[in-house]
């Protein structure tokens, strides 16, 4: 894909025009071939065109000289401001329309509307991450591949951006990043095992230069991660623990940003089996692991100046001969013990242990934890906000500014002190569900007990890792949540340091 500004249109690509509402045609004359711009001005006054927000409209001019596709967005008042999330849109659009015509040539006329957005630089480089998100699509088990491409986007502006190649290419590494976290997602759970999702991750580190440890069956054994090995025990799939670093401030070694990420690979519920319609989803539990592998690229590729580590538990929740019961007491990496209510909340086992395994082996100091955990908060937000819990309000306030950037929203769940009572057991220093009611808080408020008070935040993607509901950018199946925020969080808190 490659993206330019020109001062002029090029060829007879079709030309997109996006405009406010008090948008005079004549701004654009100079860049309109003539005979183009008298019918594009009759239609225009004819059909009332109004550039409402949303507003589209195809026109196709024929003439002896011409024959061109003119496409209007209407971009709505002036005053809304021209923001990230509006821009990610339009970009969208714009993407969708073209794919859709099969167009793979554009001029888009931007000179007139971006006075607005003053960074143009950040404009270029959002457009080729959007263009780049909304080109995914999962076709990896079909025979016939999704082949359009959309080849060249002419920005027609008298801006200019001074390394234009660079600019671009940042743009598509970072859409590419989300993209990869859609396709771990997407990918079923007969191939994204443990192995294969370590696998991934290592690739991925290869490709964005960051740098990947896995640990085997053994060595997970050897650190003596009870909680994740219970969990992992009843499938023939054998786990693996992925560490990933990015070491971008060599000058603070000691301050750590540490993203443990769910690994799920599947979630049958285990001897607490999830009914059929609860189960078919679960190759999503990998979800966490998805987002902090595509967060760690997408840092990488902007060589953040923070350290960067994140640890995935990947394991398989299965019934068998070897499977954890309800009613067991096991053990954890930190030496509390736990007592299984339902074999089915497995994820805040996995997760406990690797934060203590990053804690103790890896020195982080701040903790993201990000994982599929629970139906309470699927429940409680649906699928538009995903579920936050903190102990540190700069934390959530920071990702709160981190929205803007992303498109993505959150929401922050309550960590008062009685939530916690909900885990204690009778039998046990803990229990691993404390039942229905507020059950999304309860499993934030057990990770809670094993943070050694680090300034801590949850983010509960139970609902928003994936989606049946497609936006322009983002097909059905995995939604790339949160690489975007996790990676702008980084930015932001790297930024205030
Ligand atoms: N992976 C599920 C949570 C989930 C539900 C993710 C829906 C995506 C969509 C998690 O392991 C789970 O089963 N949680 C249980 C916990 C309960 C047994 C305390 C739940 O939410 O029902
Ligand atoms: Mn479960
Ligand atoms: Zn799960």
């Amino acid at each position: 894909m490659k993206l330019q500004l020109n001062e002029k249109m090029q060829g007879d690509f079709p030309v997109v025009i996006p405009a406010w509402e008090d948008f005079d045609l004549n701004e654009v004359k100079k860049l309109i071939p003539a005979s183009i711009f008298k019918m594009l001005e009759t239609w225009i006054s004819g059909n009332e065109f109004s550039w409402k927000k949303d507003s589209i409209e195809h026109i196709h001019f024929t003439n002896t000289k011409e024959d061109r596709l003119i496409i209007l967005i209407g971009l709505g008042k002036i005053k809304e401001s021209l923001n990230y999330q509006l821009l990610q849109t339009l970009f969208a659009k714009i993407y969708q329309i073209a794919s859709q015509k099969k167009i793979k040539e554009l001029n888009v006329l931007m000179e007139h509307w971006i006075t607005q957005f003053e960074d143009t630089e950040e404009f270029i480089r959002l457009a080729a991450q959007t263009f780049t998100e909304s080109a995914y699509v999962f076709d990896t088990f079909k025979e016939k591949k999704n082949d359009y491409l959309l080849n060249k986007v002419i920005f027609v502006s008298e801006q200019s951006v001074e390394s234009m190649p660079l600019v671009v290419q940042n743009g598509i590494r970072f859409g590419e990043a989300v993209n990869v976290a859609k396709q771990l997602v997407n990918e079923p759970a007969n191939e994204m095992t443990p192995r294969k999702l370590a696998e991934m991750a290592q690739k991925t580190g290869n490709s964005f230069d960051f740098e990947v440890k896995v640990y085997d069956e053994k060595k997970i054994a050897s650190f003596g991660m009870e909680a994740f090995i219970n969990v992992a025990k009843g499938s023939d799939n054998q786990p693996r623990l992925i560490v990933m670093h990015h070491k971008g401030d060599p000058n603070h070694p000691h301050d750590i940003i540490g993203l443990i990420g769910k690994g799920l690979t599947f979630d049958t519920g285990g001897y607490n089996l999830k009914p059929g319609e609860g189960m078919g989803n679960m190759k999503n539990d990998m979800g966490g692991a998805a987002a902090v592998i595509g967060t760690m690229a997408a840092i990488a590729n902007a060589k953040l100046p923070v350290n960067v580590t994140a640890v995935v538990a990947a394991c398989e929740n299965m019934i068998s001969g070897r499977a954890y019961r309800p009613g067991d007491i096991i053990n954890s990496m930190a030496g509390k013990t736990i007592e299984i209510i339902s074999t089915d909340a497995e994820g805040r086992l996995t997760l406990i242990d690797a934060i203590h395994f990053a804690l103790k082996h890896e020195r982080i100091s701040k903790i993201i934890d990000i994982a599929t955990l629970t139906g309470a908060a699927v429940v409680a937000l649906g699928g538009i906000r995903t579920a936050v819990m903190t102990n540190d309000q700069s934390l959530f306030e920071t990702l709160t500014e981190a929205e803007k950037y992303s498109n993505e929203r959150f929401w922050q769940l309550p960590t008062d002190e009685e939530y916690a009572e909900l885990n204690k057991s009778d039998v046990a220093d803990l229990k691993n569900s404390g039942g229905r009611w507020g059950g999304a808080i309860a499993a934030g408020m057990f990770i809670k007990e094993f943070i050694q008070d680090h300034p801590w935040m949850h983010i509960d993607i139970a609902g928003t890792a994936m989606t049946d509901k497609p936006k322009a950018w983002q097909q059905k199946g995995g939604t790339g949540i949160a690489v975007k925020s996790l990676f702008y969080l980084v930015k932001l808190l790297a930024e205030k340091k």
